[in-house]
């Protein structure tokens, strides 16, 4: 059956939500179609089931992009206050976690009730287990052949979001849609994804599944200082999925495992001789996790009293836990990771209203964009963001 409204918006996640309830208080006809058997589905998981929903503290810095002042001119017209505001006047209850990160207080259900709440107050119909088989230019609009029929539309944004968790309904649907209209796709890969380790570390690192402790750790150019978490396939936890944004493939990370302790060369120099008999491991067990403390020892063979440590030893022994080498084997990738790095070029979009700059009445808004937040509900703040400022115009 045929149909025709004014915009369709591909996608009800986050961004294509709030496009289209902005959209239709506009007056705008619009229908949003989701491929997958119920909207928001990113939502409900995030934040560990407590979304993440916003980051007061949201600069243009915070995001990665091979054009980073693009982000600029939408995260200033549409910021995280008006998002608070708008989730206030939904009652949601939220909590900050972290300085400026605000998360919900007992589901993420609210976040997405509230997009839907808005997208039926505004008249924006919202039509899921949807497929969209083709697309083709008609006239001044577009043509899509979906499961459900011919839909023409005038305005045609896509919000089809990134590559990770395929399980969630992630598909490479958005970048197809560009390169059908002669965009540029920039090389994706995953992002704030936990590490896997070789075989020869994974072994004495195995048993601390479960252990978190916080570090400071450095590569890409970047330092992260946050909690680390060890699981059974290697490195995850905040300060790991941060840097996990700039990491190359092939590169070694350098840990500071007691970033916070002023366990310096010269505190251990000076421990050896006030305290001769002590072992290392009762040292660290005043910062650590005694399982960590003892395996790491272990793993070391860090057995011997401190007075039997040579100078060079204690050395070694300070290099390793303040500069702690490890070289991933890669990452978790997109089955795990919350993000998509790289994306449509921004270079052929409007920063503006999103529109692509080749293709009148084309949008593309969110994650499929190549324009990446790091972790703290920046990427939410992004498809808010990048979703309203699209919806004011189509
Ligand atoms: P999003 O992925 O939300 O939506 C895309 C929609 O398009 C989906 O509904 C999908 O089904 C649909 N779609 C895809 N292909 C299609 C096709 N071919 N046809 C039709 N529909 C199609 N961020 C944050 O700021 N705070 C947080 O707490 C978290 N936590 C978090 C946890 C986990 C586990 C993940 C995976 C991610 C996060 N994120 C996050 C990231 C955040 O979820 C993400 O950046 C936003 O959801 C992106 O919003 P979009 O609307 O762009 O895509």
């Amino acid at each position: 059956m045929a149909s025709s409204v004014d915009v369709v918006v591909v996608g009800a996640g986050a961004a294509g939500l709030m496009c289209a309830a902005t959209a239709a208080y506009r007056g705008r006809r619009v229908r949003v179609l989701d491929h997958a058997n119920r909207p928001g589905k990113k939502i409900l998981m995030s934040g560990g089931g407590r979304c993440n929903f916003t980051n007061l503290n949201s600069t243009p810095q915070h995001f990665l992009s091979a054009n980073p002042h693009f982000c600029i001119s939408a995260l200033k017209r549409y910021t995280p206050q008006h998002f608070f505001e708008l989730a206030e006047r939904h009652g949601v209850d939220w909590c900050e976690k972290g300085p400026g990160q605000l998360f919900c207080v007992h589901s993420s259900q609210p976040i997405l009730d509230l997009l839907l709440t808005e997208c039926e107050w505004a008249g924006a119909e919202v039509q899921v287990n949807t497929s969209i088989q083709r697309i083709e230019q008609h006239g001044q609009g577009f043509r899509l052949h979906t499961s459900s029929g011919v839909i023409s539309c005038e305005s045609l944004v896509i919000a089809t979001g990134g590559l990770s968790i395929p399980t969630l309904g992630a598909s490479g649907f958005g970048y197809q849609v560009a390169e059908q209209f002669g965009l540029t796709v920039l090389p994706t890969r995953a992002g704030l994804v936990p590490f896997t380790l070789q075989p020869q570390e994974k072994e004495h690192l195995t048993p601390l599944s479960g252990v978190a402790v916080p570090v400071s750790v450095q590569a890409g150019g970047q330092t992260f200082r946050e909690p680390m978490l060890f699981t059974h396939r290697g490195l995850s936890g905040p300060a790991m999925l941060q840097l996990s944004n700039y990491w190359q493939p092939g590169e070694a990370l350098q840990i500071n495992l007691l970033p916070e302790a002023g366990l310096d060369l010269a505190a251990w120099q000076q421990l050896r001789r006030q305290r001769p008999e002590a072992r290392v491991e009762q040292v660290l067990q005043q910062y650590w996790p005694k399982r960590m403390a003892q395996q790491f020892c272990a793993w070391q063979q860090w057995d011997q009293p401190l007075q039997h440590f040579s100078q060079m030893a204690l050395e070694q022994l300070d290099s390793s836990l303040r500069q702690w080498t490890v070289k991933p084997s890669g990452t978790e990738g997109y089955r795990t990771a919350e993000v998509t790095l790289g994306g449509v070029d921004t270079r052929q979009v409007s920063s503006r209203n999103f529109q692509a700059n080749t293709v009148p009445g084309l949008y593309f808004i969110g994650e499929v964009l190549d324009v990446t937040g790091q972790l703290g509900g920046h990427n939410f703040q992004w498809a808010w963001s990048s979703g309203y400022c699209a919806g004011e115009v189509v």
